[in-house]
């Protein structure tokens, strides 16, 4: 990513941080605001909202119309990683380089966390998406969020990741679980961003399909994080997935297939945005990230 982009990045990503510590306030009961609280601003990239931003300002959406959703995706990935690192799911004590939610709460506190701002999201987009926008657009909107955060969405791939531990699975099943776990919250932001912009479904299904290979090169950049990084580095710990015995393309096919496919990917999301015209500096800047990522471990 160059320079500018960065810059446009980093803006974007205030703007969002801004938003989220101005919707969630602490009131009584304080325990469960502090912990959504606590795992919202841990910091985090904050892709999938800039990418929300992004993309809505290709239809020239306003920010402030594009900011709660935006926040409210973050709201849903937030719960996804609180979720994720309890004992019952991946069992990891460390996330955005702080102790886990469940290591600061507890576990209940944590589960209803997670469940909290999983309903919090939605309330969001409607109290907060300023009136101009139609009822139509917002319910659009809404059901992609429903789609992405459900069984339609990001539920069906962590159960079918924790099915896949300890297991020989297919190419297919592989796939699903990127598809499902990590490239349709990316899927989600895209579309909201289109959606608010009012774009034609032949732009709609080109922008889906760079998601698709956008989550399918970011899973995979992950897995190989897993393996390559460290603590400091991930605010995560490395070597889970090995540990877990995880199906992961690094364990099905071994690390330098794994770069090779995730480059693959790259290219795929980048040949997606030029052939459909579709010019934006942040949705090809997160694509480079990745593949200079990979050449550097
Ligand atoms: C982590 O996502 C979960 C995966 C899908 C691998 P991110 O790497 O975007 O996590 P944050 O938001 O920066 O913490
Ligand atoms: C990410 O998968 C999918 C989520 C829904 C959180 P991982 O389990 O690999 O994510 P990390 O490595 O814990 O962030
Ligand atoms: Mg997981
Ligand atoms: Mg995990
Ligand atoms: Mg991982």
């Amino acid at each position: 990513m160059n320079e500018e982009t960065k810059t446009k990045f980093n803006n974007y990503r205030n703007v969002v941080d801004d938003g989220l510590n101005k919707y969630i306030e602490v009131v009584y009961p304080e325990n469960i605001y502090e912990s959504m609280r606590y795992s919202l601003l841990a910091g985090g990239k904050r892709l999938r909202p800039v990418i929300a931003i992004e993309t809505a300002s290709l239809f020239n959406v306003p920010v402030e119309d594009v900011l709660p959703s935006a926040c409210a995706i973050e709201m849903l990935h937030c719960q996804s990683l609180i979720h994720d690192d309890l004992p019952c799911m991946d069992n990891d004590d460390f996330r955005r380089g702080k102790p886990s939610n469940h290591k600061v709460y507890g576990e209940a506190v944590a589960t209803l966390a997670g469940d909290a701002l999983l309903s919090y999201a939605p309330k969001l987009i409607i109290d907060k998406t300023p009136k101009s926008v139609s009822a139509d657009t917002l319910l659009k909107v809404l059901r992609e969020f429903f789609i992405a955060a459900g069984v339609d969405g990001i539920i069906s791939g962590q159960i079918v990741d924790l099915d896949s531990e300890k297991k020989k699975i297919s190419k297919e099943t592989l796939s699903f679980i990127y598809e499902y776990k990590t490239a349709k919250m990316f899927k989600l932001a895209v579309r909201t961003g289109a959606l608010l912009g009012g774009a034609s479904s032949s732009v709609l299904s080109s922008l889906t399909e760079y998601a698709q290979y956008y989550g399918h090169a970011f899973q995979i950049y992950d897995d190989i994080l897993d393996v390559t990084s460290t603590l400091e580095k991930l605010g995560k710990t490395p070597g889970k997935d090995v540990n877990a015995e995880k199906s992961t393309y690094v364990s099905m096919y071994g690390i330098n297939e794994a770069k090779k496919q995730a480059l693959f990917y790259c290219d795929k999301a980048c040949d997606i945005l030029s052939s459909n015209k579709i010019n934006s500096d942040i949705l090809h800047g997160v694509v480079s990230e990745i593949s200079e990522g990979i050449q550097k471990c």
